[in-house]
């Protein structure tokens, strides 16, 4: 096992240089150099996150690994060769820009490749992630940890995106402590894994409603793990890699990170765009809901300030709010 893994490791290095050359250095990468170049991303840029491309061929990789003698079988195991039903071993990921994925110790696990836009029919996914293997744990791994680490420390602040893209951008842009899951929801694990450097998290999500939802989920086990939650708001329909693009670098730091509100705060936000109030029965309901909320925050000071505000806003007593609070807490436990 222990060989097999090595093996995998191995060929994820070499692979992920080839595709990087295949970018950079041949006509087949031309086309995708292009497209990154619309994209805004850097030379620079391409040169620190190992960016490569994935040639439009069935056994480019295939050949490759083969010269180099590696067992087809454990190829297929690791993901960058594939298997038809008939047997036929191809390359797995055929024209796309990948994203190598790399441990915390900064060796390659993974890929993300992303298709040119408009390059291949829509049943084609936009983004193809290498699978679970003895090398690469989807659950335990975060895009660019490795090299975010030390700034993530220094600055005592983890950004926490949704797309490698938005990763790649904020780095560019100066915002080197940015992280990224994998496409998957953010796991226990995960944020374990980021607690051990740091105590504070801004969630950058997607501004539409997936990434809402994803938020307050991220956010519960992020909380749980012991971590303070703050949510950089995005404006409707922008992901932060887009509003770096259109607004600038100055306007992502002082109307969007530096804007990072306190989690209870988003979640009741949301919270209030979720429920329409028709009369005293919804709105009954949304109270019961934002109580929920209130009770889940540690701190008897801060579950007080929320719970005054929330009184203010719907008019009500502290005291009947209070007394709502505790009536709640029984059923939450
Ligand atoms: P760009 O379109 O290149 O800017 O990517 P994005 O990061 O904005 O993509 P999006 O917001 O649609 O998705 C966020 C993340 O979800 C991506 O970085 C991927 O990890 C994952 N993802 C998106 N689309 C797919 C897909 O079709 N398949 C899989 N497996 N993952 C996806
Ligand atoms: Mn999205
Ligand atoms: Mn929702
Ligand atoms: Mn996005
Ligand atoms: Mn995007």
């Amino acid at each position: 096992e222990k060989r097999a893994k090595q093996a995998m490791q191995k060929a994820h290095q070499l692979v992920s240089q080839l595709y990087h050359y295949v970018l950079t250095e041949t006509p087949y990468g031309v086309e995708a150099m292009k497209y990154l170049e619309r994209r805004g991303v850097s030379r620079q840029t391409i040169a620190e996150f190992q960016i490569g491309f994935a040639p439009d061929s069935w056994d480019f990789v295939t050949q490759f690994l083969a010269k180099r003698q590696f067992s087809q079988e454990l190829m297929v195991e690791a993901g960058l060769l594939a298997k038809s039903d008939g047997g036929k071993v191809f390359d797995r990921f055929r024209g796309r820009i990948m994203f190598p994925i790399h441990d915390t110790q900064g060796n390659v696990i993974g890929f993300g490749g992303r298709l040119l836009d408009g390059s291949k029919p829509k049943s084609q996914p936009k983004y193809l992630n290498s699978p679970e293997s003895l090398l690469f744990n989807k659950s335990a791994t975060l895009f660019n940890l490795h090299r975010a680490r030390p700034y993530i420390r220094k600055r005592k602040q983890a950004l926490l995106f949704e797309g490698y893209v938005d990763v790649i951008s904020a780095w560019q842009a100066g915002f080197p402590q940015g992280i990224a899951t994998l496409g998957t929801a953010l796991t226990e694990q995960q944020a374990k894994m980021i607690r051990r450097n740091v105590d504070s998290v801004v969630l950058c999500y997607d501004g539409d409603h997936a990434g809402q939802e994803a938020t307050s989920k991220a956010s519960r086990i992020l909380q749980q793990a012991g971590l303070i939650v703050r949510v950089a708001p995005l404006p409707q329909g922008v992901d932060p890699d887009e509003y770096i693009r259109q607004h600038g670098v100055e306007a992502f730091s002082q109307q969007v990170l530096l804007q990072a509100m306190p989690i209870t705060a988003f979640r009741l936000k949301h919270l209030r765009s979720q429920i329409v109030i028709h009369d005293e029965t919804d709105k009954a309901r949304l109270i019961a809901k934002a109580v929920e909320i209130i009770n889940e925050l540690k701190s008897p000071v801060e579950r007080d300030m929320y719970l005054r505000q929330l009184a203010d806003e719907y008019s009500l007593s502290l005291s009947d709010l209070k007394w709502e609070s505790k009536r709640v807490y029984k059923q939450q436990k």
